[in-house]
């Protein structure tokens, strides 16, 4: 499905790929990968820009795994950017040092240089994905990971098996280069946009440029037959509802954990977020348009849209195409419900919902400034309870943790929102923000939106572990009147959790792997900006609770010569 990019034979001629199937009695395989990070110009709306892709192609590789398997991806890095991968959503048990998060976990893997990952994965079925973890170039390093279930694990799909399997990879295309859009971001200059929505990499003919229209994403489908879309929106900028005249889908799975089969003609999925949903064939024969377009926002659409084209095709290509009515930029409501509607479903991978929570979080997330308002000095920053989180510049987070050598100017991450804030005002601190959990702690975090006037959720995603999310709601959280409307019963697992706009949202997990962890929220212009904060879980009792050393090749910290883009 990933479109190869033109140009890549001259810059990459080399990526290969050694896929060990699972044996017949459901053994862990061992699935290898080679990552050559490098730039390459891709034509579009008549410009020529270079981006940054894996193996040449964007979306990038996809890798594939049976529930169980280890990873093992070798990043060569032939870009001038400091690069590192985040396995977005993977939970690392006992393996921080391969989560990726620059500057948080590792120093980034410098020009010519080259890292290792080896993670397993275990627990997880689904569709989950990979990128960039260091400034804006995950717009455009990225792809999808897939996990099976292992026959003899838990075995099957627990819905009807598909007669084929679809990754759509929501991307953006952006003329900006991400460091110039990454340098605008830290100025508090929000204003950059994307110039169109992509779906596997394809503008879509909705653009086009002096008359030569962009290609469509086409997906062939046979009349009857059932299809599963393994969804993932690795976006910068945007929430996207999805359509296809004609059809409607069954959800069921988000961010790899299943969720009992949900009936919608919409799938809206945030920035981090991802969605399987089942669809069949039974139109009239003919082609439908599939549309993407953004949630509501204060800015005007960003959309792309592809075809769904039966074959054998009946009649002509000027056969009129069916569009799908779809609503956008007003629309809030779509997203709440998505999200609120959705359940888990019972499953052997599933774990009970803790009942008693050690710790407490109440969150504000918001934007500020940095000095008094109005002053043009300074631009607006985000920020989690009035901290703005800053990314510290020599050492990782993990390895000073690991070596005790945390820094003096580390600021412990309050547990309250500051007394007195009132939200988008008020004195914000710029500081590296971190909170310490004991081994085992059951949290519950309930972020809180501002409560009006902003045209924003926010994906809030946490690294290495899943959680549940509880409830969401409208206004202002009231601890009393709405723990009662918590779901203690068959909440959705996820590892990103959508507060919606003017609202909040609570989720709630156990603290049960050891290291150090970004939560942030995943439209780039907020966790670029510093809405974010680390959790910092520390060992247990015994040795197979305590993170293991790093790997003899890890990234040095030494050389930062190669820029890290979030400067
Ligand atoms: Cu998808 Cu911190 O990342």
């Amino acid at each position: 499905m990933a479109a190869i990019a033109s140009g890549v034979g001259a810059v990459v001629g080399f990526f290969f790929l050694f896929f060990f199937a699972a044996s017949p009695y459901g053994e862990a395989a061992l699935v290898e990968h080679t990552f050559v990070v490098s730039q390459i110009k891709l034509n579009h709306l008549c410009n020529e820009t270079l981006v940054t892709v894996v193996n040449g192609q964007l979306p990038g590789p996809a890798i594939e795994v049976t529930e169980g398997d280890s990873v093992v991806v070798h990043v060569i890095n032939k870009s001038p950017h400091g690069v590192t991968i985040h396995w977005h959503g993977v939970k690392q048990l006992l393996n921080c040092w391969a989560d990726g998060p620059v500057m948080v976990t590792q120093c980034p893997i410098q020009p010519n240089n080259n890292f290792t990952y080896r993670f397993d994965v275990v627990g997880q079925e689904g569709t989950l994905w990979w990128h960039a973890h260091v400034g804006c170039l995950r717009a455009t390093v990225h792809g999808a990971l897939i996990i099976r279930p292992r026959p003899g694990g838990s075995g099957s799909y627990p819905f009807p098996k598909p007669d084929k399997e679809i990754p759509i990879i929501i991307g953006e295309w952006w003329e900006i280069s991400p460091v110039e859009l990454e340098k605008g971001i830290a100025k508090g200059d929000f204003t950059d946009l994307p110039r169109s929505a992509t779906i596997n990499g394809k503008l879509g003919d909705l653009n086009n440029c002096s008359g030569v229209i962009e290609d469509n994403y086409i997906l062939d489908v046979v009349r009857g037959k059932t299809y599963l879309l393994r969804m993932v929106n690795a976006a910068l900028h945007s929430e996207y509802y999805f359509k296809i005249a004609g059809h409607t889908f069954t959800v069921v799975s988000a961010d790899a954990n299943y969720v009992k089969p949900y009936t919608t003609d919409t799938i809206v999925v945030a920035p981090g977020e991802t969605v399987d949903a089942m669809f069949v064939a039974d139109a009239p024969p003919g082609r439908y348009y599939m549309v993407l377009v953004n949630s509501k926002t204060i800015e005007g659409p960003v959309q792309t849209r592809g075809v769904v084209n039966y074959i054998p095709s009946k009649g002509s290509d000027d056969t009129p195409i069916l569009a799908p009515e779809i609503t956008g930029q007003d629309d809030a409501t779509t997203s709440f419900y998505f999200h609120g509607n959705l359940t888990s479903l019972p499953h052997s991978l599933m774990r009970p919902v803790p009942r008693n929570v050690d710790e407490q979080l109440l969150v504000a997330i918001d934007t500020g400034y940095t000095c008094e308002e109005g002053d043009p000095t300074c631009g607006p920053v985000s920020r989690m309870n009035n901290i703005s989180f800053q990314l510290p510049t020599t050492t990782s987070l993990l390895q000073a943790h690991y070596y005790h050598n945390m820094s003096s100017s580390i600021r412990e991450f309050p547990g309250r929102i500051p007394p007195g804030t009132v939200f988008n005002k008020g004195r914000t601190l710029k500081a590296t923000s971190v909170r310490r959990v004991r081994y085992n702690t059951t949290v519950e975090i309930v972020f809180q939106g501002p409560p009006d006037g902003i045209v924003y959720s926010n994906p809030m995603h946490l690294h290495g572990h899943d959680f549940f999310v509880l409830a969401q709601g409208l206004g202002k959280y009231d601890a009393t009147k709405d723990v009662q409307t918590y779901n203690l019963v068959d909440p959705p697992v996820r590892n990103t959790a959508l507060v919606p706009i003017s609202g909040w949202t609570a989720i709630r997990f156990v603290a049960n792997n050891p290291g150090v962890w970004f939560l942030h929220c995943h439209f780039e212009k907020h966790v670029s900006s510093g809405m974010g904060m680390v959790l910092i879980v520390e060992n247990g009792p015994t040795l197979e609770t305590t993170l293991p050393p790093p790997p003899t090749d890890f990234p040095s910290c030494d050389d930062q010569s190669g820029g890290v883009a979030y400067e």
